[in-house]
């Protein structure tokens, strides 16, 4: 399958994906593309140093509608079977979401439908939540809303502030998007009342 990666800062997600890739845990498919809504964003300078195909297209002051439309260009240009978002920080039009019908995967750093939106870490923080995690879904149209493929769970310890709990969590966010990827790729998962499960 050809993976079409979107970021727009640093891409760890993203380089967490490519390094099992090159490793072999992840199989049966190969990052076509890496686009940024951000021209100097450094997911894509790490892209660019691996020898793989990015484009950038600035968003900024671009009506969304717009934009999309030349994402969607580019991943069809690029012939994508799936759509990875990797700290990718602009909400899908419609539009884009009905192009890639149950196509398009999102990593969030908290236990939906807990923390959805911005700062998901800081909200479990200020909420008192004593676990968090991350969570791989399917985008559907509304925001971080679409079928969950997998979570992982860590502990919110006393002594933790944003950073701390932000980097646990993400470290768990690199183990989580590959295997959540492998899962969709293995065919042998299907979606009935929003429940994914092996089939
Ligand atoms: C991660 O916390 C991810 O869950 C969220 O945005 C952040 C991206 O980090 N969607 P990175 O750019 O992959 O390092």
């Amino acid at each position: 399958a050809r993976l079409g990666v979107l970021l727009s800062g640093r891409g760890s997600n993203f380089i967490a994906i490519a390094d099992a890739i090159a490793k072999g845990s992840l199989t049966g498919c190969e990052i076509a593309v890496v686009l940024s809504n951000i021209a100097d964003a450094p997911g894509l300078a790490a892209a660019q140093e691996r020898g793989l195909a990015t484009e950038a297209y600035v968003s900024k002051g671009v009506p969304r509608a717009e934009h999309d439309a030349r994402m969607i260009a580019a991943l069809n240009a690029h012939e994508i079977d799936l759509v990875i978002l990797a700290g990718y920080m602009r909400v899908l039009s419609p539009d884009f979401i009905r192009a890639f019908p149950d196509r398009i995967l999102n990593i969030h750093p908290s236990l939906l439908p807990s923390f959805p939106g911005l700062d998901a870490q800081k909200q479990a923080l200020d909420y008192g939540a004593k676990v968090a995690g991350c969570t791989v879904h399917f985008v559907d149209e509304a925001v971080d809303h679409g079928v969950i493929i997998l979570q992982r769970v860590v502990p919110v310890e006393d002594a933790d502030d944003e950073t701390s709990l932000s980097a646990r969590i993400l470290e768990q966010e690199h183990q989580a998007y590959p295997e959540a990827i492998a899962r969709v790729l293995s065919g042998r998962y299907r979606t009935e009342d929003r429940r994914y499960r092996l089939s």
